[in-house]
């Protein structure tokens, strides 16, 4: 599959199989997270990751910090990603106002690398960032950004009614033209 292929055929499943991502593959996750660029190369990001088999107690912790929405399909991928940055740089202790943007990169790369081992994931901003630090002992200088649920995609005919439909409706997205542009923006 060509990178534009690879890169379309991406989706974040809400329904996983019980299969296991081998430690191999995780690894390779997390390092293809680890080579993405970011501001002063400082590498902002920080991951803190659960096996539902090897560690459910802190894969319980994870779920627990979840919206209920979340935890009603999340529990069912057989990992767990908490995404974190780093809010000032230790160079100098000034904020460092890149650092989401630098996670996201590393999670783009993570994403398309999961993708090509046949791996899905869906990230997540329902959680509650106050009780992720209180459970993780998360640090001042640190915040918790996403968590990402990882696994293989199981069957949608598994999943609660409400959350089946929306994992069988069509994929949208905004046109080229409603988000490219080669011109000042208009005066409102
Ligand atoms: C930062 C971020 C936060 C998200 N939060 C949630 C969430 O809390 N719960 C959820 O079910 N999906 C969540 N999603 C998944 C998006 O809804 C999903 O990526 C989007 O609908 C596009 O679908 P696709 O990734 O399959 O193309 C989130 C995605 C991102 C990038």
């Amino acid at each position: 599959m060509d990178t534009y292929e690879l890169i379309k055929s991406r989706r974040s499943p809400r329904s996983y199989s019980d299969k296991a991502i081998s430690a191999e593959d995780l690894e390779k996750m997390f390092d293809a997270a680890r080579w993405a660029a970011s501001a002063y190369n400082l590498q902002p990001w920080r991951f803190i990751y659960a096996d539902k088999e090897k560690n459910p107690e802190l894969y319980n912790k994870i779920l627990g910090v979840m919206v209920e929405f979340n935890q009603r399909w999340a529990k069912a991928a057989p990992i767990l990603i908490v995404t974190l940055v780093n809010t000032k740089n230790p160079r100098t202790g000034d904020a460092l106002s890149h650092a989401r943007y630098d996670l996201g990169l590393a999670v783009g790369n993570m994403m398309i690398m999961a993708t090509s081992l046949g791996i899905s994931l869906r990230n997540m901003s329902g959680f509650d960032a106050n009780k992720a630090r209180e459970v993780l002992n998360i640090p001042e200088n640190m915040e918790a950004v996403t968590i990402i649920a990882a696994g293989y995609r199981g069957l949608p005919e598994n999943l609660p009614p409400d959350m089946y439909k929306m994992e069988t409706m069509p994929r949208e997205r905004l046109e080229l033209s409603e988000i490219v542009f080669n011109k000042v923006f208009d005066k409102e």
